[in-house]
């Protein structure tokens, strides 16, 4: 190269070098190394390297940069800029040519690994690189001369054009290629997997290629259709998981195949059925058909993981838990039963312990803690909370068995968050009068029109969802209502008729519709009729000891890991999960869900293993750093270890027995806490306690 040959420039990545006059544009930035896209392999059909030369002179860069230092649009060029339309500032790179220096930028839906920002998922921005990939090739015809086989022949068009080596087609590959290449007349595009496995062949030029990335829940299954070419997201959507029928917890589906022969079988079938109706809803929704889907991931917990794919759950019940394996599990989408494009391939991401999956896998991959500075807690709340905690150096995980309490069962008023159900509560701590709001109603309870627009919204006021439950509890601890070991104070019945006598305990009326309502919540036979304003609701002593449960249950987890760690304290937390995101990171940290931090640095994180299974769908570099990411998880088995029932017992408290809130106490003023020694004043704070710490001792054996 000598200094007549052009020298051009390339931004934003600022690289630069000369080339032989009469180089593309796209030459010269693949010999430069510079990202610009390309499907059609510059036969100007596809128009993804469209880039935006700049002209003047750049003292900056040392040159001058005209139009006259680009060749003339061609006929390919023009062709593209009047039958598809290019910004009259753009050129095609591919077919552009350099005769004179050049500044150069590529824009960022040119670029192959562009940062994709999804703020309406809450997902960092990653590089889009997915791991399937389309090339449009021309391959040389069949001569009489040179017998060799088309597919030999495609892989060498590959080879030269795309500079792909060590190919592989398995037969329904071979089975299309011919009847593609003479409907294309000898131009095809292939879909290429990891650079190395021809999954599709399409006649002629083809752009479409999609993935499904899933969430399977095991009460619901949550996915998103995106765009595998730009990463865009065309269609999000859920369906309950079939499989409650065979138990609501995940140990009574385990329970239901030990103790059915083929019982296995039917939970894989219920929960294939559910991912095949989902797959069309989702595609249904997007305007594509089925056919299009080239790639799925999924995320699950083991239990979830290990029925989708067909394997034998029972050993996951029981110590020690073991995974059928801890990889990455790919397989043929045909293999799970699921109408896609007959070569999709499904990747699940690894599950790292027996009671932690590959949705713990997603929320990492999503919330990133292992590249955090800051000592990061993520916690997944569902009926099991999945618990990560760590930074740069260390990681570790564990499940904590929480029960269902926090999802609105074990509550008498519980529900799932559905419109109806009160998700919000503060009590005046003066009057201890409440007020409340309920999912598909903006009006809080105490507005003049919330009558009327629960009315119009018809939604009555059916029960409490999990972040009510949790709001409740914490507004009635700090009311005075309930004391530090979650007792009802039934003493303060003779000043609100909200307290009130229920049994040998106390309740609390939260939502009173009037004369004529009828039964509570919780206690009338299901179906039953309700006036506008719903059913009474109550929040018995019950309620109270079910989320006492269930926090300790969860704070032990974490407290455990804080102990590895040797910490008190945590810098940041993630709440994650459907549940997780919907509880205010102030109740949760009152109630002591959650050890004392920062309250700016508790937020919610969305559905985050959903979120990490679409990033895995956009990038395999994504997949492979979750793939070390898990290697070096630490496993924590709560199960077993002999501090889980110490660190509970303490947590039954409300915020904790003895752990300081100097950031809880910065923000609200809490309740005294009882000295130790008056800790047995009280005999049915006393009794309370004691029945608590004896569920403490069955609820930590490891159930889920
Ligand atoms: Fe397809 Fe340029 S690479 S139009």
């Amino acid at each position: 190269m000598t200094d007549a040959d052009p020298q051009v420039i390339f931004t934003p990545s600022g690289r630069r070098g000369r080339v032989p006059s009469g180089t593309t544009v796209l030459d010269a930035a693949r010999s430069l190394g510079v990202d610009i896209d390309s499907v059609c392999g510059g036969r100007g059909i596809c128009g993804r390297c469209a880039v935006a030369p700049a002209f003047g002179d750049f003292a900056k860069h040392g040159i001058s940069s005209a139009p006259s230092h680009l060749s003339e649009p061609g006929e390919v060029e023009t062709t593209y800029r009047w039958e598809v339309g290019l910004a009259p500032e753009r050129r095609l790179a591919c077919v552009a040519r350099l005769v004179g220096d050049a500044v150069v930028d590529v824009p960022p839906e040119s670029q192959v690994h562009r940062q994709v920002v999804r703020k309406d998922l809450d997902a960092r921005p990653f590089e889009l690189d997915p791991v399937v990939r389309l090339h449009t090739v021309d391959v040389v015809p069949p001569d009489l001369a040179t017998p060799t086989g088309d597919l030999g022949r495609l892989f060498d068009a590959l080879r030269t054009e795309w500079r792909l080596d060590d190919l592989r087609a398995d037969l329904l590959v071979i089975r299309a290629l011919q009847p593609a290449l003479t409907k294309g007349d000898y131009r095809v595009t292939v879909a290429v997997r990891g650079g190395r496995d021809i999954i599709a062949v399409w006649p002629g030029y083809h752009d479409r290629a999609f993935g499904v990335a899933i969430d399977v829940g095991s009460t619901t299954i949550a996915g998103h259709l995106a765009n595998l070419v730009d990463g865009t997201i065309l269609a999000s959507a859920g369906v309950m998981n079939p499989q409650i029928r065979f138990g609501e917890d995940l140990m009574s589906r385990v329970s239901y195949v030990m103790m059915h022969e083929g019982g296995d079988r039917e939970l894989t079938d219920a929960v294939r059925k559910a991912l095949d109706g989902l797959l069309a809803t989702l595609a249904n929704r997007a305007g594509i058909k089925r056919a299009e889907v080239l790639e799925l991931t999924l995320v699950g917990n083991p239990i979830m993981h290990h029925l989708v794919l067909g394997i034998d759950p029972t050993p996951l019940g029981s110590a020690p838990f073991a995974l059928a394996t801890d990889e990455a599990v790919e397989v043929p989408v045909s293999e799970l039963g699921l109408h896609a494009h007959p070569g999709a391939r499904a990747y699940f991401l690894p599950c790292i312990a027996g009671h932690v999956g590959a949705d713990t896998a997603g929320v990492i991959l999503a919330e990133e803690p292992h590249l955090a500075d800051r000592l990061t807690l993520v916690v997944d709340v569902g009926t099991n909370a999945e618990i990560v905690l760590g930074d740069r150096r260390r990681l570790l995980a564990a499940s904590s068995p929480t029960g269902p309490a926090f999802e609105g069962a074990q509550i008498s008023a519980g529900q799932r968050a559905a419109p109806g159900a009160i998700e919000r509560v503060r009590i005046d701590p003066a009057s201890l009068e409440p007020r409340f709001r309920v999912i598909g109603v903006d009006a809080w309870s105490d507005a003049p029109d919330f009558a009327e627009q629960v009315a119009d919204a018809g939604t009555g006021v059916t029960g409490i969802c999990g972040s009510g439950i949790i709001e409740v509890v914490a507004e009635l601890y700090l009311a005075g209502v309930v004391t530090a070991d979650g007792v009802i104070d039934g003493a303060l019945a003779a000043r609100s008729p909200r307290v009130i006598a229920d049994g040998r305990t106390f309740s609390y009326v939260l939502h009173d519709p009037g004369p004529g309502s009828g039964a509570s919540a919780g206690r009338q036979a299901a179906g039953a009729p309700s006036d506008a304003l719903g059913l009474r609701i109550l929040v018995t002593q019950g309620d109270v000891r079910a989320i006492q449960l269930a926090k300790a249950a969860l704070y032990a987890g974490v407290r455990l890991l804080m102990d590895k760690l040797a910490v008190d304290t945590v810098d940041d937390v993630r709440l994650a999960g459907a549940f997780g995101s919907q509880i205010d990171p102030l109740h949760a940290m009152i109630l002591g869900l959650v050890p004392d931090c920062e309250l700016d640095h508790v937020r919610a994180a969305g559905n985050a293993a959903g979120t990490g299974a679409l990033i895995a769908l956009l990038s395999g570099e994504a997949r492979r750093e979750i793939e070390a990411v898990v290697r070096r998880v630490e496993k924590v088995e709560t199960a077993v270890e002999p501090r889980f029932q110490e660190h509970f017992v303490e947590a039954l408290a409300i915020p904790h027995r003895s752990a300081p809130n100097p950031n809880l106490e910065r923000v609200v003023t809490l309740p005294a806490r009882p000295a130790t020694a008056d800790r047995g004043a009280d005999p049915r704070a006393e009794r309370h306690r004691r029945r608590a710490a004896a569920a403490a001792a069955n609820s930590a054996g490891g159930d889920e």
